[in-house]
């Protein structure tokens, strides 16, 4: 698990999705995207990398790059393509580089994933959530039901890094929940990203239901680890398992306190000082470059925010982190002498790891953390735009 916060990750966000799920809060539109639509769309992201690049001027070269959204497999092969070369103008791609998209099951087709190899995204990930019709329409998913059988035969057909997203937690649901996990576990895939449904405010979810079965998340939550290792997975994030080796590279350095260029309405970036976040607004972003100010940041709260969500990481690389934001070791210190005591983590030859209960409560271990660096909370002052 090595850092690289020389290189910088770019986040590009496709708000459009066919229809939009009763339980997301990610920033999406429903309705397709006409031609129209996405040239707009392709001009407004060229003119915020224009201003954003000097922001990140220091960077040179690019580790990760992550099409995400929204859906981002509604964008066309001929979009993406324009989008990295508009990046590799700019940049240098390092030649180990992660490329990944996420997109639905629907978009997947033989051909797109083909398109997508030959463009050098490698890296794929399928939001399936469940193969459970009932499940699907309760959410108010759009789904189209021979896509999502075929969706993992299909994966299988090309030379990709693979990954599906599953959601638990239904009432009822843990029949359900068993089979889908079995059905991906036979795919044999390199990585799986299983989330516990959140009730996020604001959706149709948090006002109508139906509302998540804790006691059956909980359950779920404090199985799967043993359960995924048996198979082979290796358990690196609160919701994430990974084959050794094919953990999301793009995703570790949002946790790892690296930078990361985000572009497209709603997105967020964080130049390693500073951070941004644009409007959630779609109309806006397409009639001018909107874009959010870089502003101070909170280093001793955003830092255990992300680091605490890994299951295990070297000391050496909080202290390195710690140096980075100029923050002193003690806090972490005493804090890990606490929790070492209290039992819900372990250290091993200088790692640090949670314990099951550890990960089940870690709202509460992250909040004594941030508290236990309070007396630091004086956003970072540095020239912002
Ligand atoms: C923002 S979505 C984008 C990917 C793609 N549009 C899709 O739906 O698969 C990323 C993932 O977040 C997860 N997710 C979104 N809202 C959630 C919620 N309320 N609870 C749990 N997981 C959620 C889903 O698993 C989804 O695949
Ligand atoms: S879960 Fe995915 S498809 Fe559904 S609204 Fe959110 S981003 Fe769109």
């Amino acid at each position: 698990m090595q850092r690289n916060p020389q290189a910088l990750a770019v986040y590009i966000h496709y708000p459009y999705c066919i229809q939009k799920c009763r339980y997301c809060d990610f920033y999406s539109v429903a309705g397709e995207n006409s031609k129209g639509t996405l040239s707009a769309y392709l001009k407004a992201l060229k003119a915020e990398f224009a201003v954003r690049k000097r922001d990140f001027s220091s960077f040179s070269r690019i580790e990760t790059i992550f099409f995400g959204g929204g859906t981002a497999s509604r964008l066309p092969l001929e979009a993406l393509k324009e989008i990295l070369s508009l990046l590799e103008e700019s940049f240098a791609f390092l030649p180990e580089m992660e490329i990944t998209l996420e997109g639905n099951p629907e978009d997947l087709t033989q051909s797109y994933l083909s398109g997508l190899v030959d463009l050098g995204i490698r890296r794929v990930n399928a939001g399936i959530q469940t193969f459970d019709r009932k499940i699907l329409e309760q959410l108010g998913r759009y789904f189209d039901p021979h896509r999502y059988e075929a969706i993992l035969e299909t994966l299988r057909s090309f030379p990709l890094r693979r990954g599906v997203d599953l959601i638990y937690g239904f009432p009822e649901s843990e029949e359900i929940f068993q089979s889908d996990l079995a059905r991906v576990l036979q795919a044999n895939l390199e990585h799986l990203s299983l989330y516990a449904l959140t009730v996020e405010k604001g959706t149709e979810l948090s006002r109508l239901g139906p509302y998540p079965d804790e006691d059956l998340q909980a359950r779920l939550f404090d199985s799967l680890p043993a359960h995924l290792a048996r198979e082979g997975y290796v358990h690196y994030e609160v919701s994430n398992y990974a084959r050794p080796g094919f953990e999301s590279r793009h995703n570790l350095r949002y946790w790892m306190y690296e930078p990361y260029m985000g572009l497209g309405p709603g997105a967020h970036g964080f130049t390693g000082r500073l951070r941004y976040g644009n409007p959630r607004n779609v109309d806006r972003y397409l009639v001018g470059h909107v874009m959010g100010a870089l502003s101070p940041h909170q280093p001793a709260v955003d830092i255990w925010l992300g680091l605490l969500r890994l299951v295990r990481f070297p000391l050496a690389m909080v202290f390195e982190i710690l140096d980075e934001a100029d923050l002193p070791h003690e806090p972490f210190l005493g804090e890990l002498d606490q929790l070492l005591e209290e039992g819900v983590a372990s250290l091993d030859d200088g790692v640090f790891c949670w314990k099951a209960r550890g990960l089940l409560f870690l709202d509460q271990y992250v909040e004594r953390m941030i508290s236990a660096y309070s007396f630091m909370n004086n956003p970072v002052k540095t020239g912002s735009r």
